[in-house]
C-alpha cells in the first residue's frame, strides 16, 4: 500500500537519526485499517549493525565513569517527558500494535513505572562488604556494567518490554543497541525520542530497525556486544542463546507461554470467570502471560462454562481506539493465519468448538484482522491445541478430577511461564503453589502481568538466563567484581586462601 506522504523515520546512532545504508525503507500499517500506512521505516542491514555497536562501544566508557545517580537523572528526565507525552504513546501503541486504548494505557504506566523503578537504583547499585579471612584485609564486591548490550523486543508489548530491558540497562551503565520488532518501529521511535530529549548522550542509546534474520543475528555475533536480552518466540529465543553462548556471552531470553488456570469447585466462580476472560480475550490473547488453558474441577465444569460462554458472547469486538472496546484485532495477517490454522488444527483434533472460531470481514472489520474470541471444550492434553502457543484469542478448557489432576495437565507442557488457581481452600493453595511448574504464580488472580519492582520470567521452554524486572534485572546487566585489599603496613606471612 505506497503512500508517497508517508513519512520516514530513520534508525538512531551515535547521537544522530540516519538513513540505513542500504537506504531501502518498509511500510508498516495499522492492524485495524489495513489502508493506514503509519510510517516507512529503515531495512538496515549487517554495516548498519556494527555502525551501532561502535558508537555504543566508543560511548561505553564515559557512560560507563558516569555516577550511577547521574545517569538516574536522565532516566527521572525521560519519566517526565513520557508522562507528558503519555497519551500520544499509548495511542501509538493502539495504532500499530492494535491493543485496546485501556490496555496501552496501562502499558505506558507499566514502562513509566520500570523506569522510576530503575532511576532509584542509581542511589543504591549495592555491593557488599564481608569479613575477610586475612589478617588486614578488606574485602568487598562492586558493580560494573556488561558494555555493550543488545536488546532484541517483540511487537505484543512495543513500549514496555523495551522499557523494562533498557532503563535497568542504563541504570547499570552499558550502553544499547535497540532492534525492535519489524512490525512495531514506530513505538520504538518515540521511545527513543524521548530518552534523547532526556539528555542521553550520543551512543548511550543506539536504535536499528529492520528484520530479525539479519539485524538480530549480526547483533548477536558481534564480538564488542557483551550481553542480549531477547523477549519472543522460543524457537528465536533457542538459537540466540546458544549462538551467545558459543560466544560467551551472557543471554537473557524470555519466551513462549501456555499459561493454565486451575479452577476448583469451592472457588469464587464469579471472580475466576473475570479473570479467565480477561486473561484469553484481553490484549486478544497476544501476550506471553495470557491464559490460554482453563483447567476445571468436574464438579463446577457445566456451570462453569455456561457462564463462559455468556461473558464471552458479550466481548465487544473492535478497533482499540473506541474505549468500549473489549476485543481488538490481531496485530498481522501473519497472526490471523496462525490463529485460524490453530482453529482448524483443534476441530480436526476433535476439540468442540464451542464459541467463535471466525473471522470476522463484514463492514468496518474488513479493514482489519478481527477474530471471534474462540472457545474450546472437551480438550485433551495430547491435542496439539493443548500444548502449542496459539498466541490469540483462544481458551482451551479441560476437565479435571481434582487440584492433583489439573496440575498434572498443567504441568503436561513445555512451557512454565505464568499460572493460575482459584480456590478458597489455604491447604491446596500451598500445594499447589508448590507444585507447578511456573514462573509466576497467581492465587484467586488472573495469569497476567507483573509487578516491575519483582521478577518476571518462566521455568522450562519458557524463559533461559537470568529473570526480567525487579533486582533480577541490575543482576543480569552488570558483573559483580569481588575486590580484596591489604591495608597492612607491612609485609604480611603469604596468604593462606583456600
Ligand atoms: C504481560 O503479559 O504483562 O512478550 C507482559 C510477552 C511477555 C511480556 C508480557 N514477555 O508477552
Amino acid at each position: 500500500m505506497a503512500d508517497e506522504h508517508a513519512e520516514i523515520f530513520k534508525n538512531y546512532v551515535g547521537g544522530q537519526w540516519l538513513n540505513s545504508n542500504s537506504e531501502n525503507t518498509y511500510e508498516i500499517t495499522s492492524p485495524a485499517n489495513k489502508d493506514a500506512v503509519l510510517g516507512s521505516f529503515q531495512i538496515s542491514g549487517v554495516d548498519d549493525v556494527s555502525q551501532a555497536v561502535d558508537a555504543a562501544h566508543s560511548a561505553l566508557a564515559s557512560w560507563a565513569d558516569t555516577p550511577a545517580p547521574a545517569r538516574a537523572h536522565i532516566l527521572y528526565k525521560a519519566l517526565e517527558i513520557m508522562g507528558r507525552r503519555s497519551e500520544e504513546l499509548a495511542e501509538t501503541i493502539t495504532i500499530e500494535e492494535g491493543k485496546p486504548i485501556s490496555d496501552a494505557r496501562g502499558e505506558v504506566r507499566r514502562a513509566m513505572n520500570i523506569i522510576e523503578y530503575s532511576a532509584g537504583e542509581g542511589r543504591r547499585m549495592f555491593g557488599y562488604t564481608t569479613p575477610s579471612e586475612l589478617p588486614n584485609t578488606m574485602a568487598y564486591t562492586v558493580r560494573r556494567p556488561l558494555g555493550v548490550v543488545a536488546l532484541i523486543t517483540p511487537w505484543n508489548f512495543p513500549i514496555a518490554i523495551p522499557a523494562w530491558k533498557l532503563a535497568p540497562a542504563l541504570i547499570c551503565g552499558n550502553t544499547v543497541v535497540f532492534k525492535p520488532a519489524s512490525a512495531t518501529p514506530l513505538s520504538a521511535v518515540k521511545l527513543v525520542e524521548i530518552f534523547e530529549e532526556a539528555g542521553l548522550p550520543p551512543g548511550v542509546l543506539n536504535l536499528i530497525t529492520g528484520p530479525g534474520s539479519s539485524v538480530g543475528n549480526s547483533l548477536v555475533e558481534n564480538p564488542k556486544v557483551s550481553g542480549i536480552s531477547f523477549t519472543g518466540s522460543t524457537e528465536i529465543g533457542t538459537g540466540i542463546y546458544s549462538a551467545g553462548a558459543k560466544l560467551l556471552k551472557k543471554v537473557q531470553c524470555e519466551m513462549g507461554g501456555k499459561n493454565a488456570v486451575i479452577l476448583l469447585s469451592d472457588a469464587d466462580l464469579d471472580k475466576a470467570l473475570s479473570g479467565i476472560v480477561q486473561g484469553a480475550f484481553g490484549s486478544t490473547g497476544q501476550r506471553c502471560t495470557a491464559t490460554s488453558r482453563a483447567i476445571v474441577e468436574e464438579g463446577i465444569y457445566s456451570e462453569f462454562l455456561d457462564q463462559l460462554i455468556d461473558r464471552t458472547a458479550q466481548l465487544k469486538i473492535g478497533d482499540g481506539l473506541d474505549p468500549d472496546v473489549d476485543v481488538s484485532p490481531l496485530s498481522s495477517q501473519y497472526q490471523l493465519d496462525k490463529v485460524m490454522e490453530y482453529i482448524g488444527i483443534g476441530t480436526e483434533e476433535g476439540a468442540n468448538l464451542a464459541y467463535g472460531g471466525h473471522v470476522l470481514s463484514d463492514g468496518d472489520y474488513s479493514k482489519g484482522y478481527y477474530i471471534e474470541p474462540t472457545v474450546f471444550t472437551d480438550v485433551t492434553p495430547d491435542m496439539r491445541i493443548a500444548k502449542e502457543e496459539i498466541f490469540g484469542p483462544v481458551l482451551t478448557v479441560f476437565k479435571a478430577t481434582d487440584l492433583e489432576d489439573a496440575v498434572r495437565i498443567s504441568n503436561d507442557v513445555q512451557f512454565g511461564l505464568s499460572s493460575s488457581v482459584y480456590t478458597r481452600d489455604l491447604p491446596q493453595a500451598f500445594k499447589y503453589v508448590n507444585t507447578v511448574e511456573a514462573g509466576m504464580v497467581h492465587i484467586n488472580a488472573p495469569t497476567l502481568g507483573g509487578e516491575v519492582h519483582l521478577p518476571f520470567g518462566g521455568l522450562k521452554a519458557s524463559g533461559v538466563g537470568q529473570r526480567e524486572q525487579g533486582v533480577e534485572a541490575f543482576n543480569f546487566f552488570s558483573e559483580v567484581i569481588t575486590v580484596y585489599i591489604d591495608y597492612a603496613d607491612e609485609a604480611k606471612a603469604p596468604a593462606n586462601f583456600i
